[in-house]
């Protein structure tokens, strides 16, 4: 290697295969207690189940509408399902400016509903009382299909007022004080559980929905019999339950300590919630870049790397965003041409190619190690369910976006699963829309 102290550094985020077996064993345990009633008040990774009980059957038809918030964009969506095969899909995004992130919660469901009528203004269906899928991607206690509470606030948002409301009645207010527009929000969901409903849609045998985006979390389908929470669980008629993990809080009680990096203690202090959601902050989007950062930073502090060279936007917080690794990772072997650029635009410029491909290999350790423990993930949760054979619907720019996150998660999970089940991994479309439509297609 050419640069050995930014080796010895990078292998801080290494997970050795036996250390990748441990993290499935202990998610195991966590996501037990938290399908278990009695250990569920203190459970940290909280298993909610979501009141959906059936998987699309392909036969659903009809208009719905759509919101998806919690991701990169938020958007209003129009639906339409037509056939198997035939889906209509309109959609707006819309910008949440960072003052409605942190502001009162009043003002960003005035804002959600101000788009949702604008939109439906724009397709005259304003007053056709359209049934609605509310996708909210943040941890709720759902109390049934169109009743969540808020448990807390995840991925840069920190709304008063909200947490321990119901969220479908907020935007409903919010909807009412307006007076100009009829909807019926029939169904509150998590990305994640769109994002299995719209994969399943085409593939009966879609088990999981795994988002590895902006924030990280899957859902799965449980056995009724295994959800306490729901009341009648033991008479429900209906065998299966998706179940919401909420798993980018597993660690918050320090079970993940033991791959944590001083990296992840530094990016974890300045983020608007220290001490949460741990596991999410070792692989997703809103994390991995700022983790990256914090490596390249220290190397050049200690005059390793980009020698001679600095600028303010290397020192400037969330700054180097997660998807300049992707980038930089899609250089060809032996080009370092996205790197240079991405430099260049921060403030560093140089064509140094060993420096170059020291920032690619940390880059590269950030990414793998997200990898890892994506796939410690979906091999405890295909474990969990005892299936042999199962496919992930999946989302999120993280997945999308990266040239080697696929293959990564495919080489580290046959790694873990050695053998005993068979998973295909599949890009999962619209699980906002098309899928929210689907949870309001069966809910109805
Ligand atoms: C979108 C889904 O495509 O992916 C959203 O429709 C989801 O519901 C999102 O939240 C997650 O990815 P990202 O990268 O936008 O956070
Ligand atoms: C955060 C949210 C979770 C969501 C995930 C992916 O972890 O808490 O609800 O599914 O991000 O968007």
């Amino acid at each position: 290697r050419d640069f050995p102290e930014a080796y010895e550094l990078c292998k801080k985020f290494d997970i050795s295969d036996a250390n990748m077996e441990e993290i499935v064993q202990r998610l195991t345990k966590e996501i037990k207690m938290g399908l278990a009633k009695d250990t569920h008040p203190r459970a940290v990774v909280k298993c909610f189940i979501t009141y959906v009980q059936d998987l699309p059957t392909g036969k659903e038809r009809g208009k719905y509408l759509a919101l998806d918030l919690g991701g990169t964009n938020f958007r209003v969506l129009l639906v339409t399902l037509r056939s198997e095969t035939e889906i209509d899909i309109e959609s707006k995004s819309y910008v949440i400016s960072h003052t409605l992130m942190e502001g009162p919660g009043k003002n960003l469901f005035d804002f959600i509903a101000e788009c949702l009528s604008s939109f439906c203004k724009d397709y005259h269906i304003e007053k056709e009382n359209l049934p609605l899928g509310f996708t909210f991607s943040f941890p709720l206690k759902q109390v049934g299909i169109n009743k969540g509470i808020m448990i807390t606030w995840t991925k840069g948002f920190k709304c008063d007022g909200v947490v321990g409301k119901n969220v479908v009645e907020l935007l409903q207010d919010a909807i009412n004080r307006r007076g100009d527009l009829k909807v019926r929000i029939v169904a509150i969901l998590n990305d994640t559980t769109g994002t299995l409903m719209s994969c399943a849609f085409g593939n009966r045998n879609c088990r999981i929905g795994l988002i590895v985006g902006t924030g990280s979390n899957a859902c799965y389908v449980e056995k009724t019999s295994n959800t306490e929470m729901l009341e009648g669980y033991q008479t429900s008629n209906k065998p299966n339950m998706i179940v919401n993990c909420e798993l980018g809080a597993f660690g918050d009680n320090g079970v993940l300590d033991f791959i944590r990096t001083p990296y992840d203690n530094a990016v974890d202090k300045q983020s608007i919630n220290p001490k949460r959601q741990t596991l999410e902050k070792c692989i997703s989007g809103m994390y991995l870049g700022e983790l990256v950062r914090h490596v390249v930073v220290e190397l050049m502090g200690k005059g390793l790397l980009f020698k001679g060279l600095d600028s303010q936007a290397i020192h400037e917080k969330w700054r180097f965003q997660t998807s300049y690794i992707s980038d930089i990772e899609s250089d060809p072997e032996g080009s370092y041409r996205q790197a240079a650029m991405i430099m260049d635009q921060m403030g560093i410029r140089t064509h140094v190619e060993k420096d170059l491909a020291c920032l690619r290999y940390i880059c590269q350790t950030v990414s793998t190690r997200s990898a890892k423990l994506t796939s410690c993930v979906l091999a405890c949760l295909i474990q969990k369910m005892n299936t042999k054979d199962c496919s992930v619907g999946i989302d999120g720019g993280v997945y999308r976006y990266h040239p080697h996150y696929h293959n990564l998660l495919v080489e580290n999970m046959n790694k873990l699963l050695k053998g005993s089940a068979k998973f295909e991994l599949i890009v999962s479309e619209d699980g906002s829309g098309r899928g929210a439509a689907l949870i309001a297609a069966v809910s109805v």
